[in-house]
């Protein structure tokens, strides 16, 4: 047995043995988006520092647990609070968890994330499904050796966000009147906000949106055969296009919109 395989069944095994049964749905929650979490049902909570092969989240806004339970009446695992690369954890430990919630008998996964809107009809506050990713972070979580009995050494990224979960996401989005943008989503490294150059450059080859997450968790979301959801959260306009960047309203945004955004997550998980 690999290395790898041989971590993703003792983290496994600790979690079901916390008492996570079956999963269908993985949750990836952004920053400011974990509140999410608060209304899963029956819940059994995790916290990352006690799952073997779990780094601890450093990230002010991300509270480092699983969280296990009902949502909208699907089994869900949820992460309240994801790995970044900019941390500096690898690629591979970055996106470790979502080869945990395949073991555990997810199908699917929906993640989540704040990001700068590049395209210029996009406001602060909206909310974007993600039809497409560029992998802009210079490097890939699937480099080194490929065990095929997790998936292929070249996977197919033609369809990493499931084309028919895109479609119930506009039909519940049309359905309870939210205002849906759609687009693709360009993932830096970060820490680092991008360059107004850099945010033309995006715009230029096709990108909608900008963040430091999400690309590398779908990438091996498509490796291991699991459907994917993404919507974004707008929560600034991209370097060049707004005055100045920080954190604070990376949250504040988040803050004003989460009403919207869960509502829209919550109808769309009851709907697939
Ligand atoms: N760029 C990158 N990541 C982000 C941004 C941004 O403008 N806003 C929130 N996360």
């Amino acid at each position: 047995m690999t290395e790898l395989k041989l971590a993703i069944q003792e983290t496994s095994a600790f979690i079901q043995a916390a008492g996570v049964g079956p999963v269908e749905f993985g949750l990836i929650l952004g920053s400011g988006l974990g509140e999410l979490a608060d209304e899963i049902e029956d819940k059994v909570v995790v916290p990352y520092h006690e799952i073997p092969h779990f780094p601890v989240s450093t990230v002010v806004g991300h509270a480092g647990q699983l969280v296990y339970g009902t949502l909208s009446g699907k089994k869900v695992l949820a992460m309240q609070g994801r790995f970044h690369f900019y941390e500096g954890h690898s690629m591979q430990t970055v996106t470790y968890p979502v080869r945990v919630m395949k073991a555990l008998g997810a199908h699917s996964m929906v993640v989540t994330n704040a990001c700068g809107g590049v395209n210029e009809s996009f406001a602060p506050g909206d909310l974007m499904l993600i039809t497409d990713q560029i992998n802009f972070t210079g490097t890939n979580p699937l480099i080194g050796p490929n065990d095929d009995e997790i998936g292929p050494r070249f996977p197919d990224m033609s369809n990493a966000y499931t084309p028919a979960y895109q479609e119930v996401a506009k039909e519940v989005g049309a359905a309870n009147g939210l205002h849906l943008q759609e687009g693709v989503y360009m993932g830096f490294s970060g820490p680092t906000y991008e360059t107004p150059a850099e945010i033309r450059f995006a715009r230029g080859i096709g990108a909608d949106a900008v963040g430091m997450s999400t690309v590398p968790e779908v990438i091996v979301a498509a490796h291991c055969g699991l459907k994917v959801l993404g919507i974004s959260c707008i929560t600034n306009l991209a370097a060049g296009m707004q005055a100045n960047l920080n954190h604070e309203e990376v949250v504040a945004t988040t803050e004003r919109v989460k009403g919207e955004f869960k509502d829209l997550v919550k109808k769309t998980l009851a709907a697939l």
